[in-house]
């Protein structure tokens, strides 16, 4: 009896007072990674997927932190007799892949659908969901992001004008995967992608969620990827160590923006404590990309270990400051130019917590640089960022 109430008190303590990333817990910080969707798209083969995990070693990216590689849909063939699903001819031998991609000191991700089908319209995990989440575990996956798809369909037809039972369909079918994973005894990060139906920020943890999509799919270009990153304001209290809001993965380096737009897309990841996956072709990468990619003062805020998501300050015409709580009592601060010409923008310490002789660093720059009467004034290019960092 005692004893009991001893350990469960000790557990208790350990939990409260062990920060996250000491824990073991499965994603205590945002993945970092690649995945082959935004660039590949259907095309994505078992060579493309090596080239990713070379290219993250020689660039330097799986240094700076860049450890998943990610295959998406497209990579599914037909089950066999009794059930287990095979890889189709562009993916001859998965667990060799894996076990390619282990080699590199990475870590490799795959892809599913609770529905009958893929978004691709490939074979879905629906009624073989421990069946294969063991598949992915003999292989040695190590991610599996599960997108909605097909089940859509399902809801539709077992729950029409339903939204209650459609809701608690969509929330079983998630937590089935879930369970499925925990019962490889592999730890495998669960990345859920509906798109952030039924405000899945409120129940994605709930259902075993280490990240969730809180928007629909991202594509490269400028007004895309600010109506979703902008969109993110009022949703910082729901990521935290283990469990992230997911504004979908990166864009930098697919050739649609401008530099200074892909730095905002940058920018407004780290603010958001986002799942930093890159999705570009990178064994074709110019330094610029590289440069975005890799900044690791940059990735610093990302991967802060007090896991806090950023939010929105203030938004004054297309000018917006956001800021996100680091260790340290320190403060990231971004100053987003939302216009079509350089814009001044004045960030007041004051504004986010601090006394006027706070100390501020440049990020992108990797510089100090210093406010007048508590105030830093800066000329932000067109559609582009400045990060701060914050000390006292
Ligand atoms: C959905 C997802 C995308 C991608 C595709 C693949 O659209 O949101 O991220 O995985 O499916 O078909």
């Amino acid at each position: 009896m005692f004893r009991k109430a001893f350990l469960t008190l000790a557990a208790l303590l350990v939990t409260a007072y062990i920060p996250a990333f000491a824990q073991n817990i499965i994603a205590p910080t945002p993945p970092m990674g690649w995945n082959s969707w935004n660039h590949f798209a259907s095309r994505v083969t078992d060579a493309d997927v090596r080239a990713a995990a070379d290219a993250l070693v020689s660039s330097g990216m799986r240094d700076a932190g860049y450890i998943y590689v990610n295959i998406d849909d497209t990579w599914q063939g037909e089950r066999d007799a009794s059930g287990v699903i095979h890889a189709n001819s562009k993916f001859p031998d998965m667990k060799a892949l894996a076990d390619y991609v282990h080699s590199k000191g990475l870590k490799i991700g795959i892809y599913s659908s609770p529905g009958p089908k893929t978004c691709a319209g490939y074979a879905g995990s629906y009624g073989h969901e421990e069946q294969d989440a063991k598949t992915y575990a003999d292989w040695g996956m190590d991610y599996l992001k599960y997108d909605l798809c097909s089940f859509r369909e399902i809801l539709r037809k077992e729950a029409p004008g339903d939204p209650q039972k459609a809701f608690a369909m969509q929330r079983a079918a998630y937590e089935k995967m879930h369970k499925a994973l925990l019962a490889t005894g592999r730890p495998i990060v669960y990345s859920l992608c509906q798109y952030g139906l039924n405000d899945v920020w409120k129940w994605g943890a709930d259902v075993g969620g280490n990240l969730w999509r809180t928007t629909g799919d991202i594509n490269d270009t400028y007004t895309r990827m600010a109506q979703i990153g902008f969109s993110q304001a009022g949703l910082s209290k729901y990521a935290g160590p283990g469990h992230w809001n997911d504004p979908d993965m990166l864009e930098i380096g697919n050739g649609g923006m401008t530099e200074d737009q892909y730095r905002t897309h940058m920018t407004l990841w780290v603010i958001l404590a986002a799942p930093l996956l890159a999705g570009n072709d990178l064994s074709r990468m110019s330094p610029s990309t590289l440069a975005l990619l890799t900044n690791r003062e940059v990735i610093a805020v990302d991967q802060d270990p007090l896991g806090k998501q950023g939010d929105r300050v203030s938004a004054l015409g297309l000018s917006e400051i956001w800021a996100k709580p680091l260790s340290g009592r320190a403060k990231a601060v971004a100053l987003f130019n939302r216009a079509d010409t350089p814009t001044s923008i004045t960030f007041r310490l004051r504004d986010v917590g601090f006394e006027d002789n706070a100390k501020l660093r440049d990020l992108w720059r990797g510089r100090e640089v210093t406010a007048t009467g508590g105030a830093y004034t800066v000329t932000v290019p067109a559609y582009g960022a400045v990060l701060l960092k914050v000390t006292k």
